[in-house]
C-alpha cells in the first residue's frame, strides 16, 4: 500500500482484486441513472466505456498527488458531456460511482483513512465540475 494515497492504493487493490472494473462500474451508473445507458448505444463492444473509466482512474491519481492535469481535463469534459446530454450533476456522479464500486470490492481493506481520503478528492472534484459548468 502507498500510505500516502490512499486513493491510489484502493484503485491498485481494486484491479488486484477484480481486474477490469468496468462492466461493475457502468452496471453501478445504469442502477443510479437509467436515462444514461442510452448513451452509450453505439458503444456495442465496451470501448468507449473503457476508455473513459482509465481516463477517470487518470483524474483521480492525478488529483491526489500533483494536480496538473485534472482541472482542465474536467473543464472540457464537462463541456463535451454536456453536448452529448450528461448534466454536470450527472457527470459528477460518475466519480462517487467509482468509489462505491471500489468501497464495496475492499471490504474490511477500505479503511476511515481511505473513505476520508476519497471524501476529500470527490469535494475538490465537485467543486471543479461545479466551476467548469455553466450552470
Ligand atoms: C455519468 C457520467 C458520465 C456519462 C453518462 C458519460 C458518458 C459518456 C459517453 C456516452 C461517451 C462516449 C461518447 C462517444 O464517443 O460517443 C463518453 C466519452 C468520454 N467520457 Fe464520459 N461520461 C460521464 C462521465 C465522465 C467523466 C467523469 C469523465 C472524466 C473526467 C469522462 C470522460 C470521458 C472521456 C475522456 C471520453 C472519451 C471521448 C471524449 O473526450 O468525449 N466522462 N462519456
Amino acid at each position: 500500500m502507498i500510505e500516502t494515497r490512499p486513493v491510489a492504493a484502493s484503485l491498485a487493490e481494486l484491479a488486484e482484486r477484480e481486474g477490469d472494473p468496468t462492466s461493475t462500474v457502468y452496471q453501478r451508473l445504469f442502477a443510479r441513472s437509467p436515462e444514461m445507458e442510452a448513451l452509450f448505444i453505439n458503444d456495442v463492444r465496451g470501448a468507449a466505456r473503457g476508455e473513459m473509466l482509465a481516463v477517470v482512474f487518470e483524474t483521480l491519481l492525478d488529483l491526489e498527488s500533483t494536480g496538473h492535469y485534472a482541472p482542465n481535463m474536467i473543464r472540457a469534459e464537462v463541456v463535451n458531456h454536456e453536448n452529448i446530454g450528461v448534466p454536470p450533476k450527472v457527470f459528477a456522479s460518475f466519480f462517487p460511482v467509482v468509489m462505491e464500486t471500489v468501497r464495496d470490492k475492499l471490504g474490511d481493506a477500505w479503511t476511515a483513512e481511505t473513505q476520508a481520503a476519497w471524501d476529500r478528492l470527490l469535494g475538490e472534484l465537485d467543486a471543479l465540475v461545479k466551476v467548469r459548468s455553466k450552470v
